[in-house]
């Protein structure tokens, strides 16, 4: 095999590896693809300041995200059927980011359960993301599940009550487990250690859904699925709800206006994220590293800012750092390590992205991520 040294290496052998529906669900926008596409682009725009000659010994770049410490300034996204992309998926990305020494988020779509993901990590606390639906008992039970396995923080996302649509999902009729037609077998067949993985585990519905809600057995197609649970009167009462049943640390995802982060502020949550669901929401909107420096500026002293969108290198998290974010998730960038080769491909996927933005920092003349900040930046190319 040619040796991988990048994300996009990883992309390619994903593409070979996951099944038409599975990659295509991960490597798309909504619409146009206009934001999915700016979030990656704009962060090339951004320019560094080489320095020269200043001692580049004992880098650093341990800091820490709402009070824990990571290894570097980086989190593991939460992204709907990632144990679809390979067999466990959630439980081995956990794994790789326990080892790492970074946290792992999992989604409320995922299909290893809270449980699994606990006892799969001998319970070391991981992040929940949440998405409320109208059925609130539903809510608080998964809310107390979050709290039994360990959770250390919740993720609340707050930009996905609808669903942006996304062209490829509908043509390819996405479900979980996909469906047996024709076109999908043969499109399997040619993906064999993906299907021997699946045959290898019983894990292959929604976990944290599936048995869990009544009358909910079969939410195999997912778009019909969100619109009828998925709650579109969710509103800052919800909001201030839901941080009361949780009690501990509340992230809030999704943020991209100024005035929406003076609200979450308001809302006493501990952290917020600029994004823009990997351009999966609204197609037009501004990429999140364009919205990151407005939202620093009006909140950024007051509630830790995070952001996600286009991540895909370790030079993209200094970036962002560089531009006031405390820290930044990957999805897809994971999510192509774990479809090319499981568990290890996360851990390599981590390896790469510090490995570049230690090196990165270095060649800035910073050797330590907790002084890296706008000046870093060449004026006149970052968004201010
Ligand atoms: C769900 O979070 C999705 O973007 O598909």
């Amino acid at each position: 095999m040619a040796v991988i040294t990048n994300v996009e290496d990883l992309r390619v052998l994903a593409k070979k590896r996951v099944p038409r529906m599975f990659y295509d669900y991960a490597d798309s926008g909504s619409w146009t693809e206009s934001t999915y596409r700016a979030n990656e682009s704009d962060f090339q725009k951004i320019k560094l300041r080489q320095r020269i000659l200043v001692n580049m010994e004992n880098r650093s770049t341990a800091t820490t995200m709402i009070g824990q410490q990571v290894a570097m300034p980086v989190a593991i996204a939460p992204t709907g059927l990632t144990g679809m992309q390979h067999a466990d998926g959630e439980i081995l990305a956990a794994r790789a980011a326990r080892d790492f020494g970074v946290p792992f988020t999992l989604s409320t779509m995922s299909i290893c359960s809270i449980e699994d993901v606990a006892e799969g990590t001998n319970h070391h606390p991981f992040w929940f993301q949440l998405y409320v639906m109208k059925d609130r008992d539903f809510i608080e039970r998964l809310i107390e599940r979050a709290k039994r396995a360990n959770c250390s923080a919740l993720v609340l996302t707050l930009d996905l009550q609808i669903l942006g649509q996304r062209h490829k999902d509908l043509k390819n009729g996405l479900s979980a487990p996909p469906k047996m037609t024709l076109a999908n077998i043969l499109d399997i067949a040619t993906k064999p250690r993906w299907a021997l993985g699946m045959l290898g585990t019983p894990r292959r519905q929604f976990g944290n859904i599936v048995g869990h809600v009544k009358g909910v057995s079969d939410m195999s197609k997912l778009s019909e699925w969100t619109a009828s649970q998925f709650d579109p009167a969710l509103n800052w009462n919800d909001v201030e709800w839901i941080k009361k049943l949780w009690g501990g640390k509340l992230i809030l995802k999704g943020i991209q206006d100024p005035e929406d982060a003076r609200l979450a502020l308001n809302s006493g949550a501990d952290a917020l994220i600029v994004s823009n669901h990997g351009g999966r929401q609204l197609d037009g909107a501004e990429s999140s590293i364009q919205c990151l420096p407005a939202i620093v500026d009006a909140v950024g002293k007051q509630i830790e800012v995070h952001m996600d969108g286009g991540i895909r290198s370790g030079q993209d998290v200094l970036k962002a750092r560089a531009l006031g974010a405390q820290g930044c998730y990957i999805g897809r960038a994971f999510l192509y390590g774990l479809g090319a080769m499981g568990g290890p491909g996360v851990t390599k996927v981590l390896e790469m992205i510090h490995k570049e933005l230690d090196l990165t920092m270095a060649f800035c003349g910073r050797t330590d991520i907790e002084t890296v900040d706008k000046s870093i930046l060449l004026p006149g190319t970052f968004p201010t």
